[in-house]
């Protein structure tokens, strides 16, 4: 179903954006039609060698920081051996490689940049699950269109995102690059996200082409475990990992990335089924095929290639069109022309992937443009309009846990003193997030940057980081000497503990900002604890038996424990990125009200996980909640969920027909009124549940959502669309896809536990 609010603002001002950066960043002035992309590309192919070909279709780490891998990096360049290159992120240095690729190279073809634009370039946006957790596909769409501005800008042509991944295991890490565990939500964001980096279409100005990856699974890694085997059952599959990558496909995506890890056995760079058959032939994708780094190469860790070159041939024969090599260490696809020569790969199956990544150059008009303006580069990377844009996102991403008795938004007659508590209270580096290496640190605002702003000179502000946050136990990929080493706050914990209670025990109220590091999420990153890191919990819990007012505001992207420890007020504030503080601060003091529900189920407790929303019923369902016999088995907080600084009440739902037959839509309107004394935001959710049929089908699933916004005692009509594929599935019954005949149930409200019901039935007469 498809029914998103249109925000006005975060549309302006990204339409603003395509305007303004029309001039600075060159590309195809129209889209080129398929087969004059073809016809160039053919072209070239006829001209070059099996080791040029080969090349192509190599993509090479360049890490500026290690300069004997980068000379090497070069001299590939130099002499058309590569084809890509990723993780340059500096406009002059971009110019400099692009120069030996266009002047050195026999037949100048231009370099394809790709690079991690995840949540923002050098504007930082929210984390993309806290995009989701906006329920607005246009701020995630807004967010996208900023980072693609910024990265085409400085040369790079390619984001490896967005990361469609369904993550229903806190566990992992990556969960934060995603939208969650439901596949609706997640295909709205995916096909959101892919129209922001590519715009109307490959090549248009200002924009870059999206890479979704990663393909497929990747988020059920066993244990929460990063890079571990995923075993996902053909109904999971078809009805909750694949949907939005589909939907990134149908939204027009350039480029899909593989998965490092095996699928049901088979590794997802080395899975034909999944590579060709589905992506395909199935569902049409035209774009090229990279592998995660080093993806190819470990088909020969996996236990399937039998050595690199049958690493080569089996990566590129299950449809793989470019490796991305394994940093210092030997790329896969570099063995391809001897194989060839050997009869082991047919040529043309070179020659195809070779031609879907010149075809993505042409289409980028790099042949044209392969040069970027160091100093336009500059003005698009310090516009102010995508501070705006970045703002705007955090303000929507919050999500209002607790509000026992409307302490938030904070009384501004009241409030005199403000006691600013927590290792990331003033972390620019935290509050920004993993994925982030071309920020500048100074623009960001922190969350005690933020409320000193907001307080003005009237309210006195202490801050104390309370405690620290200690190493990880194993260090991260990106605490190498690659990358800029983030700082952590290091405090003796006991002294500063007391001091940070003093600081409470005189203020109006505290505010701790507590969570997991940016280092402590993200790849590389799983947890087998949802615990606060280090001593915050005693933090917490010492400050609250102060009895002063507490605002703990969470910087974390998974769903923290605090052990039943109960502030007044709790607010996820996800790494709401450079603009997050003041947005914060405009939440603190009620500027804008918080509106954003969470995509994803908080357990109570780790022993939970998993715990999806959208399970099945079986025996004994009255006795759900009791699945285990020491605690309750439902959710600290469903699916859906999220306060707001009013309150909104459902009713009047209606569904379109009683019965209708299969293939037909069904209309489903609720109205909603904000029955509070303050204009606000809500969303709207609407679920189903097939009482019986071809498979057991989940108790819920989110089959459409709107957000909005109402005045207090205005009501809307919110309208839906249950559209025939909302009601089809994959079974395994029958290996296909079906509509069933059968009953509904539809629920509507404003979270996953939404009690207004209504049912339809669907029958051939
Ligand atoms: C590995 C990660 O899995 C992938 O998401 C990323 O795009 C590449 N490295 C490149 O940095």
């Amino acid at each position: 179903m498809k029914k998103f609010q249109f925000s006005w603002r975060a549309a302006l001002v990204a339409s603003s954006i395509l305007v303004s950066c029309a001039g600075a960043a060159f590309a195809a002035d129209a889209p080129l039609s398929d087969k004059e992309v073809r016809t160039r590309a053919d072209a070239l192919l006829a001209k070059m060698t099996p080791e040029e070909k080969a090349g192509q279709i190599t993509q090479y780490f360049d890490f500026l920081k290690a300069p004997d891998e980068a000379e090497k990096v070069s001299g590939e360049v130099a002499a058309g051996r590569a084809g890509s290159l990723l993780f340059v992120a500096d406009a002059e240095q971009i110019n400099r490689l692009q120069h030996i690729a266009v002047d050195q190279t026999r037949l100048k073809i231009p370099l394809l940049f790709g690079y991690d634009v995840i949540h923002g370039f050098k504007t930082v946006m929210p984390v993309p699950i806290a995009m989701a957790a906006s329920w607005d596909p246009k701020v995630a769409e807004a967010g996208q269109t900023v980072a693609a501005a910024e990265a085409r800008a400085i040369g790079l042509h390619w984001a490896f995102a967005p990361m469609v991944d369904i993550a229903r295991d806190p566990r992992w890490g990556r969960m934060i690059e995603g939208a969650g565990e439901d596949p609706y939500l997640g295909a709205a964001f995916a096909a959101a996200q892919v129209r922001g980096f590519q715009g109307p279409y490959i090549g248009a100005p200002g924009h870059i082409i999206a890479g979704p990856k990663h393909f497929a699974g990747y988020g059920a890694a066993l244990g929460g475990r990063d890079y571990d085997e995923s075993n996902i059952s053909d109904d999971q599959l078809w009805n909750v990992y694949l949907p939005p990558f589909k939907a990134a496909v149908e939204a027009g995506a350039g480029n899909i990335m593989s998965a490092y890890m095996g699928l049901n056995g088979v590794p997802a760079s080395g899975n034909h089924w999944l590579l060709t058959d589905v992506l395909r032939k199935a569902w049409g994708f035209k774009g090229f095929v990279v592998t995660d780094a080093g993806a190819a190469a470990d088909l020969k860790t996996h236990g399937f290639a039998q050595d690199l070159p049958d690493a080569g041939i089996r990566a590129l024969e299950a449809g793989v069109d470019m490796e991305m090599s394994p940093p210092f260490s030997q790329s896969a696809f570099k063995t391809l022309p001897a194989s060839a020569a050997a009869g082991k790969v047919p040529r043309k199956t070179i020659d195809e992937a070779a031609r879907r990544v010149l075809e993505a150059k042409i289409r980028m008009g790099l042949f044209e443009h392969p040069f970027v303006d160091v100093e336009a580069a500059k003005r698009v990377l310090d516009d102010p309009a995508h501070r705006e844009v970045a703002l705007h996102a955090a303000e929507r991403t919050a999500v209002l846990l607790r509000n026992d008795g409307d302490l938030l938004p904070l009384d501004r007659d009241a409030v005199k003193s403000i006691a600013v508590i927590g290792p990331f209270a003033d972390a620019a580096r935290d509050t920004t997030g993993p994925w982030i290496f071309n920020q500048d640190d100074k623009e960001t605002v922190t969350v005690l940057a933020g409320i000193k702003a907001k307080a003005g000179a009237g309210v006195k502000v202490e801050y104390s980081p309370g405690v620290s946050i200690p190493a990880r136990l194993f260090a991260s990929i990106f605490e190498s000497a690659l990358h800029d080493k983030a700082p952590r706050v290091e405090v003796d914990d006991t002294a500063e503990i007391q001091r940070a209670v003093a600081m409470a025990k005189t203020a109006d109220v505290a505010v701790l900002v507590l969570g997991e590091a940016q280092i402590m999420i993200g790849e590389n990153a799983s947890r087998s604890s949802l615990d606060l890191p280090g001593r915050q919990q005693e933090l917490l819990d010492a400050v609250i038996a102060t009895q002063k007012p507490v605002v703990v505001l969470l910087m974390s992207a998974r769903p923290l424990d605090l052990k039943g420890s109960q502030p007044r007020a709790l607010m996820n504030i996800w790494y709401p990125g450079s603009q997050g503080g003041t947005a914060v601060a405009n939440l603190l003091f009620g500027d804008v009200a918080p509106g954003g529900k969470l995509p994803f189920t908080w357990p109570r407790d780790i022993g939970q996980i998993p715990l999806p929303y959208a399970h099945l019923t079986s025996h004994r369902p009255q006795k759900a909640d009791q699945r285990y016999w020491n605690e309750p088995n439902s959710p600290l907080y469903p699916f859906g969920y999220g306060l707001s600084y009013s309150t909104f009440q459902y009713s009047n739902l209606k569904i379109g027909s009683e019965r209708v037959a299969p293939g037909t839509p069904v209309a489903v309107s609720v109205d909603v009124v904000n029955t509070g004394s303050r204009a606000a935001d809500d969303v709207a959710q609407l679920y189903i549940h097939q009482r019986y049929g071809s498979s057991a089908r989940p108790v819920r699933e989110l089959k459409g959502f709107e957000r909005f916004t109402l005045a207090p005692g205005e009501v809307k009509t919110v309208y839906f669309t249950l559209r025939p594929e909302d009601l089809t599935y994959w079974t395994a019954s029958k290996g296909a896809w079906v509509q069933d005949e059968t009953i509904f149930d539809v629920y509507a409200g404003d979270d996953s536990t939404a009690s207004l019901a209504g049912s339809f039935e669907v029958r051939k007469k």
